[in-house]
């Protein structure tokens, strides 16, 4: 077969996910917090995304926003049958699917596409060759409006120094399995599994072993194989991506990481006053990567960069809406960037929780709320919806919720493995999705009938599930085999989801409001 992938994998199709970060709602919070313009995404606007893999965050955001045109492009054919035939089996007329190589961009199809408020890619700038990162940069360049956002992640040096060798390794013992890249990732894990155990790989390699080792544990081998596989991937430093994007004048806006734009939480005054005394900005971040230890980075760039005053991004904050995701913890306690743990003020915080688990609030009257007054709109949204306690809330439009309602319908939620994969649902009211675990699922599938859900058939439902699927349930880390053991667990299980979690679907709009609701 000819080899058209310039040596990405190509003999096996990428694994479905959603990513929040290339939402329009999340990259124009991002800039906000940061306090930077964004382009307004409540009217027409125009959305591409690069590298969109069988397209599921271009169909989720498509269907959220039926007032946007989508646009996204990926270069394999396979991806792009499976995504043309969702969007239209959805009925989603404003997603256009292109298979293209970012290599034809710079030509006539990447010309007859329309000038974008926003470019996207994500998992793409470090898994691509030097010529198509310049290719995209090139696209960016004619194809963004002034004052248009992009988001790109990769995975990010000094973070990944130490992985690197392993990942080489990986991709040279593959490359003796003559076999698809998914069987060739297992078998490469495996003998990497040998080489530890006979020591010949040392246990200072530990640490980067883990992560191959854990995601073939899982069964996860296409994933693995796209992450590791790739002859062009290459972890990047900070200053060398804003570089390549400065030429397409892009400069940084802030951290799709949200608690990252947040320096105060992470760093004292005497790092701040040091990081603040160099001059370039790019070395300024990359100097935050090396004290953070980054691994993967997630950014939104700027094309042409206007800041607001701090009056401004306070006005904009303070009118958003939020609405909890997560049942509000006992302690709310927060995991820095650099993994260190931190608490805000329980004061303040545990009367705007207690208000939003009663529904979604205006961020001004959660303000009111503080016993101690005088926390600002910027660390409120930052702290709920950084930490992922909480997201932004918008009442949607009813077309909005007709394509997410098509769109969700074509879920099979039959499909195996129904104890170990996550599934994404459109949620319009977040501009987003939400993912529901193989535990939620039973439990969504109840109320979307209609029913009225009961922990202990639910129990018993997904012990059969375990049962078919040979799959163990899990408590605490560990498998429980017992019988009697599992159901109890699992009826724990749902009556805290039913208690906890229905709620909270309710409020964000994903499952019908109960009786009376
Ligand atoms: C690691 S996957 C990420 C997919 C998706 N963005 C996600 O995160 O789920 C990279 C994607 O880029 C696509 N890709 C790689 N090289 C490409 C190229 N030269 N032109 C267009 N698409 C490419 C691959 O087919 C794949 O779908």
């Amino acid at each position: 077969m000819e080899e058209w992938g310039g040596g990405y994998v190509t003999d096996i199709e990428y694994v479905d996910g959603f990513y929040v970060d290339q939402s329009p709602r999340w990259m124009t919070l991002t800039a906000t917090l940061n306090g930077v313009h964004a382009p307004d995404f409540s009217g027409r606007f125009a959305y591409c995304e690069l590298g969109c893999g069988r397209g599921v965050t271009s169909s989720i955001l498509a269907a959220v926003h039926p007032q946007g045109q989508f646009h996204a492009i990926d270069f394999h054919p396979a991806h792009i049958a499976f995504a043309r035939d969702q969007a239209l089996s959805a009925g989603l007329g404003n997603l256009a699917f292109h298979e293209l190589s970012f290599a034809d961009l710079a030509g006539p199809a990447g010309d007859a596409l329309p000038m974008f408020d926003a470019i996207t890619m994500h998992g793409v700038w470090s898994w691509v060759a030097p010529e198509l990162q310049d290719a995209i940069v090139a696209f960016i360049d004619k194809r963004l409006k002034p004052g248009g956002l992009v988001y790109v992640s990769y995975n990010a040096l000094p973070g990944w120094s130490s992985i690197a060798p392993m990942q080489r390794l990986m991709r040279e013992l593959a490359s003796l399995a003559f076999a698809r890249s998914d069987v060739a990732a297992g078998r490469a894990a495996a003998m990497i599994r040998s080489l530890a155990e006979a020591k010949i790989l040392p246990d200072s390699t530990d640490a980067s072993r883990k992560r191959i080792l854990e995601l073939a544990g899982k069964g996860h081998l296409a994933y693995l194989a796209h992450e590791y596989l790739n002859e062009h991937w290459r972890p990047v430093y900070h200053l060398d991506v804003a570089r390549a994007l400065g030429k397409a004048k892009l400069s940084l806006a802030g951290s799709t990481d949200l608690l990252r734009n947040f320096h105060n939480v992470t760093y004292s005054a005497e790092q701040r006053d040091l990081l603040a005394a160099v001059p370039s900005p790019e070395l300024r971040e990359t100097l935050r990567d090396f004290h953070d230890d980054v691994w993967f980075r997630r950014d939104v760039y700027v094309r042409g960069e206007r800041r607001m005053p701090a009056s401004r991004r306070e006005e904009i904050l303070a009118d958003l809406r939020l609405t909890l995701k997560k049942a509000p913890p006992e302690t709310f306690e927060i995991t820095r960037p650099d993994g260190a743990s931190w608490q805000p003020e329980p004061l303040i915080f545990r009367p705007i929780l207690a208000a939003l688990a009663e529904g979604p609030c205006r961020v001004a009257d959660l303000m009111a709320l503080g016993e101690i007054p005088g926390v600002s709109a910027v660390e409120l949204v930052g702290v709920l919806v950084g930490s992922g306690l909480a997201t932004v809330f918008d009442r949607p439009s009813p077309e909005a919720v007709q394509a997410s309602d098509r769109l969700n319908a074509l879920i099979d939620m039959r499909e195996s493995p129904r104890t170990t994969r996550s599934t994404v649902i459109a949620a319009p009211a977040l501009g987003a999705a939400v993912s529901l675990s193989g535990l939620d699922l039973g439990l969504y599938e109840d109320l979307q009938k209609g029913g009225a859900p009961d922990a202990e058939d639910l129990a018993r439902r997904y012990a059969i599930l375990c049962q078919e699927e040979s799959a163990s349930f899990v408590l605490e880390g560990k498998p429980v085999e017992d019988p009697a053991e599992v159901h109890a667990a699992l009826v724990r299980e749902y009556a805290e989801r039913i208690d906890r979690v229905i709620p909270l679907w309710r409020m964000m709009g994903i499952v019908p409001n109960g009786p009376g609701g």
